[in-house]
């Protein structure tokens, strides 16, 4: 694999964050590396089990069963162990763009919790169901999710940007028989009439029986009298008290769909018992969690980050937390910073794209409030380029606040690779190394392993929060992560690179899965949205840099005889990817070709066209069959560049 990659020097850690850091994680290096099975034990014990395990690990590693014949609730674990010393801690800081503000205790959620599980009940909703959530980031969406793991049901969170049609694909992969949302979100200071969007998914969705809707706005929102119910009348009728359902470890807690390299989104399945142990883990170890500390995740509960490290890790740690409906850039530019002032935040968790974007608004606004609460700075989600980590580092973090860059994925669960303030310099750019009980190898096109330089970031023994399928496609599971005929590794997709002292740096997916503001967007999904619409013949889709999306979409199209390409049919194509999929997939451009780069066999060569999009120099084109397109193309972009200057 080409290697370009040079990693900066180490910064090291303010001395004062190590003295006082609360876990001292040498020794679980150290244990990890000799018994790893020992180290997961160790960390599986700080959970609560209704009946213990007989085994730590067990199966092959595609199929490894964790915690095996234990019994535990995740629902349990976030809040009712809690209560002998918790009760009234505050869970959740609920701000919003309107400037709204609510608190939440450990007591309340657990109240609201158990009610909405009983209504579930109820609905008709048991065990091994399946829900869909489809929310904006409210304390109803937390209820939700913890309503379902209470009574065993399976739940799948759509991300509220979604469409209908992507919404509907979804409710129709997992089969949900009911589904939850509200009749407005919040974004961008307009209340967002979601509620519809669910109608038009359902028109669809028959399998559906109940919708369960939270009033938070105050739209007009009609009602289907046999379908929808009020979430507060449902509360209303029911009892509070709700026991929760021992599940077995291995049991499906959840499915969350993600992109992959073909048009159709995988549902990736996490078992109970191994996730809320890399749930637990993780967060108390790259967090170094402290018993007063005002934690601020900025994810949305619709993707894995907020899943792991805004519900189920902060509430299984029994933290307090802020969570905020609405855009980062609302009601204005120091938001996050007014925020982390007003709530005393002591821990910021966010995603590169929102740096670069707090980055351009310019070095003054953060130093108008006062920041000095905050002691840990986190990153996730895409590549944090040196120069955003110093702007982070300096501007918010005061050159007094480690950063933790911490790579994972949907299919991880919870965090694999990060440096640990409390031992480990930052190196900016760099994630770190892999935590304890997690062992990865990088390897070269030959599967000879990469001990320095750049190759596949590969996971070579099975963790407790791996992923445990994609609903109902087992082959694809299979040929996806486990690719080799041996089965002895877990290949993530993504290319990294490794230096002299062990330390990763992330440079980015090796398959055509893009990464659009930390959201992982597959062309495949885009490209056959495009074709859906009916002017358009073939689409290829490529990702070009962007300062601040990290990568932004570029869509070459051909269009079909007789139809002319005109920027309405642009306007239109973008409106076809929007109303497929949602907003985070609209193209940015889209660049109208006479024909496009093919192999002889007829396939697209995409490597061709992100070489023009990136300004590289075009790599091996022996196997292109029309020359003259590819020049043509080439033309094509360079002009669409001029006119966009
Ligand atoms: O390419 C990697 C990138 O995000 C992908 C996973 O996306 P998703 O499943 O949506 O989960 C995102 C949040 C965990 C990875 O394959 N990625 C994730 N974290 C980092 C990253 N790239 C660089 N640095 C990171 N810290």
């Amino acid at each position: 694999m080409h290697d370009t990659c040079k990693t900066e020097a180490a910064v090291p850690v303010n001395p004062a964050f190590k003295e006082q850091a609360n876990i001292q994680h040498e020794h679980l290096y150290t244990l990890a590396a000799h018994d790893p099975q020992a180290y997961w034990n160790l960390q599986a014990q700080k959970l609560s089990w209704f009946t213990p395990y007989h085994a730590v690990m067990d199966g092959t590693f595609a199929h490894a069963r964790w915690f095996a014949g234990g019994t535990l609730n995740l629902a349990y674990n976030c809040l009712d162990r809690h209560m002998p010393y918790a009760a009234d801690r505050i869970a959740l800081y609920c701000a919003d763009e309107l400037g709204g503000m609510r608190t939440v205790t450990y007591s309340q959620l657990l109240e609201e919790v158990q009610k909405l599980a009983n209504g579930l009940k109820s609905l008709g909703v048991s065990k091994g169901d399946r829900v869909a959530i489809y929310m904006p980031m409210i304390s109803e969406a937390v209820v939700a999710m913890l309503a379902c793991a209470r009574i065993g049901a399976i739940h799948t969170v759509v991300f509220a940007g979604f469409s209908a049609q992507a919404l509907a694909d979804r409710i129709q992969d997992a089969s949900c028989s009911v589904v939850i949302t509200a009749d407005g979100s919040l974004r961008k200071g307009k209340m967002l009439a979601i509620k519809n969007t669910v109608d038009c998914a359902l028109e669809r969705c028959p399998e559906v029986k109940h919708t369960v809707v939270v009033q938070h706005s105050s739209l007009a929102c009609s009602m289907d009298l046999e379908r929808d119910i009020w979430y507060h009348d449902l509360l209303a009728d029911v009892d509070a008290v709700c026991a929760p359902e021992p599940m077995q470890s291995e049991d499906a807690a959840f499915i969350l769909y993600t992109s992959g390299t073909t048009g159709k989104p995988k549902g990736i399945i996490h078992a109970v018992g191994g996730y809320a142990v890399g749930a637990a883990s993780s967060m108390e170890l790259v967090f170094d969690v402290k018993a007063d500390d005002i934690y601020w995740c900025t994810a949305d509960v619709g993707w894995i980050t907020g899943h792991t490290y805004v519900v189920y890790g902060p509430l299984l740690l029994g933290m307090s937390q802020l969570i905020y409906e609405g855009a980062l850039s609302h009601p204005h530019q120091a938001i996050t910073w007014q925020l982390i002032d007003q709530y005393k935040v002591s821990i910021l968790y966010t995603a590169p794209t929102a740096v670069r974007m707090f980055s351009q608004w310019g070095d003054a606004l953060p130093h108008n409030y006062d920041l000095s609460s905050l002691r840990l700075l986190g990153s996730v989600g895409e590549p944090l380029n040196p120069q955003a980590w110093h702007w982070y580092y300096k501007h918010i973090g005061r050159e007094r606040c480690p950063i933790v860059d911490t790579w994972w994925q949907t299919e991880t669960g919870s965090i694999m690779i990060s440096s640990l303030p409390s031992i480990h310099a930052m190196k900016p750019g760099c994630v770190g190394k892999p935590l304890p009980g997690i062992t990865v190898e990088l390897v070269d096109d030959l599967r000879m392993s990469v001990q320095q330089g750049t190759g596949y970031l590969t996971i070579t023994t099975p963790w407790p929060s791996m992923m445990r399928g994609i609903w109902a496609d087992e082959a694809r599971f299979r040929a996806t992560y486990f690719p080799n005929d041996r089965y002895d590794r877990y290949v993530s997709g993504d290319a990294a690179h490794v230096d002299e002292t062990h330390d990763i740096m992330i440079v980015g997916r090796v398959d055509d899965v893009l990464n659009v503001s930390g959201h992982r967007i597959g062309t495949a999904e885009v490209e056959s949205a495009i074709v859906e619409y009916i002017a358009v013949a073939e689409a290829a889709v490529v990702g070009k840099p962007d300062a601040i999306k990290g990568q932004a979409l570029v869509a070459f199209v051909l269009l079909k005889d007789g139809y002319a390409a005109t920027e309405e049919l642009a306007v239109g194509i973008k409106q076809q990817v929007v109303a497929s999929i949602g907003a985070l997939a609209r193209p940015d451009e889209i660049i109208f070709c006479a024909d496009l780069p093919k192999t002889r066999s007829g396939k697209i060569m995409r490597r061709l066209l992100k070489d023009i999009v990136q300004g590289n120099t075009l790599s091996d084109v022996t196997t292109l069959a029309n020359q003259d397109a590819l020049a043509l193309v080439a033309q094509q972009w360079q002009h669409a560049q001029q006119e966009l200057r």
